[in-house]
């Protein structure tokens, strides 16, 4: 049963594919940006929809990112700040709000799935608890300072915040970028309703079926998918060691990736 599902999945991809083409082709040249181990973060923390968020970029651009972060949350090292104020130099103004409100996964403990702490952790920062109302709250207030299209990117936990969102949120976040998502479901895939792109790393499970459900539900292109096999889950998040080359490059080409994936979907101007 399940290989006539993915063999179904598998030809009705290709069928999309020979139906439509591609219109990535004036974004293809696509340069990936400098990331460093070492960096100052060169935005501000304001006090916004009742949480502290980093705020970089273009202030008057009325289209924002929204950045999610991974469980450790707001201050584990400069490193998602940093590819904040990357996509900030394209145009966009870019806001990553602390929807742990000051009370992240700390780093020192590290998750195992047993862990009934951890477990807590997950549930009461989970979609449905806690991040689905404090989203809409997020896109209340920037609309009501006159922005009027959203784009979404997420690091693992913040993958999965990603796939809520492009279906809850729809009309108001255009498109959406998963980075070594958390629990990434096939389930979600049926339910995202703007193009994605989709970035795990090498012991992240495959999600090729999901992105061809999203391809088949939204049309060709709509979902980009990039699997990394020389580094591991997190290489772009909070914790990654970008004093590694083979890392921080990675790192460097996924958000490059993900830039090219916005020039063709929601160009900044
Ligand atoms: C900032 O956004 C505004 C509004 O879209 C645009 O006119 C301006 O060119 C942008 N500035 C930069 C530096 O991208
Ligand atoms: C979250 O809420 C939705 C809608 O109320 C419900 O369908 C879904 O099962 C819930 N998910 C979880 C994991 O509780
Ligand atoms: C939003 O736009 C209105 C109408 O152009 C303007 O009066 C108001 O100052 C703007 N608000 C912000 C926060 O930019
Ligand atoms: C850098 O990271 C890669 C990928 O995780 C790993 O294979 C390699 O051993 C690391 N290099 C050093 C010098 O630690």
């Amino acid at each position: 049963m399940a290989f006539l599902i993915k063999l179904t999945i598998t030809l009705l991809a290709g069928i999309v594919f020979l139906l439509q083409k591609s219109s990535a082709a004036e974004c293809s040249n696509w340069e990936k940006p400098v990331l460093t181990a070492d960096y100052t973060p060169q935005g501000n923390v304001v006090f916004s929809a009742g949480m502290d968020t980093y705020e970089t970029g273009n202030s008057s651009s009325t289209k924002v990112l929204i950045a999610v972060y991974d469980i450790y949350g707001f201050n584990p090292g400069p490193n998602i700040m940093q590819i904040c104020d990357r996509l900030g130099e394209y145009g966009y103004r870019v806001v990553m709000p602390d929807f742990f409100h000051g009370e992240p996964w700390r780093r020192e403990h590290y998750p195992y799935p047993t862990d009934d702490e951890f477990r807590n952790f997950v549930k009461a920062t989970s979609w449905n608890e806690s991040v689905r109302e404090d989203l809409g709250l997020v896109l209340q207030e920037y609309k009501r300072q006159n922005v009027t299209e959203f784009g979404i990117f997420g690091f693992c936990f913040g993958g999965k915040i990603t796939a809520h969102a492009l279906d809850t949120y729809s009309s108001d976040i255009k498109v959406g970028a998963q980075f070594h998502p958390a629990g990434a479901d096939v389930y979600d895939a049926t339910r995202i309703k703007r193009p994605a792109i989709l970035l795990p790393g090498a012991n992240d499970p495959d999600m090729t079926d999901y992105c061809n459900i999203i391809n088949i539900l939204l049309g060709q292109g709509s979902c980009v998918y990039h699997h990394f096999t020389d580094v591991n889950h997190g290489f772009s998040g909070g914790t990654a060691n970008w004093a590694n080359d083979t890392i921080r490059t990675r790192a460097e080409e996924a958000v490059g990736m993900f830039e090219q994936f916005l020039c063709d979907k929601f160009p900044a101007i």
